[in-house]
């Protein structure tokens, strides 16, 4: 077992597909923020799309893990409105001074994805290794090379 920790937030199953591949892959540790607040539904991603817009953080699970005890975490979330998801926000505020060797991996649609990392790195610092996936990527193998190359690099 590796001395990584996956921490993920995933609202559609996207993420968590990715975020799995990637704990497998390094045979570590995976543990899931929970959003108190479900963003479900039309409704659900209008106020999932304002939360992340005016930087706000929601009230989440704790997840079971804690990265403390961690060489290297590896935050996985989708970008919403090219900015960090609230539930990933108010994890990474209160947590970033536990990670060491924090990396991000994010999975979006088509845009924001820069933006997001730079917000990411505004509030949790320098990244040490970033990997993003489009839609239309994870619909083809190119995704699984490129999370394999990603996953080598850690
Ligand atoms: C509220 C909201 C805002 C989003 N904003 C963006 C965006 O700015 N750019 C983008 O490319 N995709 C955006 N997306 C799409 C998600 O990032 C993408 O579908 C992601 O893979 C979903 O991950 P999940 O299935 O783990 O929730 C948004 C999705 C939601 C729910």
């Amino acid at each position: 077992m590796s001395d990584k920790l996956v921490v993920y937030y995933s609202r559609n199953g996207a993420t968590r597909k990715a975020a799995e591949k990637l704990s497998e892959y390094l045979n570590c540790d995976i543990t899931e923020i929970v959003s108190k607040k479900k963003y479900r539904g039309p409704i659900g991603w209008l106020a999932a799309g304002r939360a992340s817009m005016r930087e706000l953080k929601v009230e989440i699970i704790e997840p079971e893990l804690n990265p403390e005890k961690y060489n290297g975490v590896i935050l996985c979330m989708p970008v919403w409105a090219s900015n960090i998801p609230s539930p990933v926000r108010t994890w990474l505020d209160a947590h970033k001074d536990d990670c060491k060797k924090l990396s991000y991996l994010l999975t979006f649609n088509g845009g924001g994805q820069d933006k997001t990392i730079a917000k990411l790195e505004e509030l949790g610092g320098k990244a040490e290794k970033t990997v993003h996936f489009s839609d239309f990527e994870r619909k083809s193998d190119v995704w699984v090379e490129k999370l394999t190359a990603f996953a080598n690099e850690l």
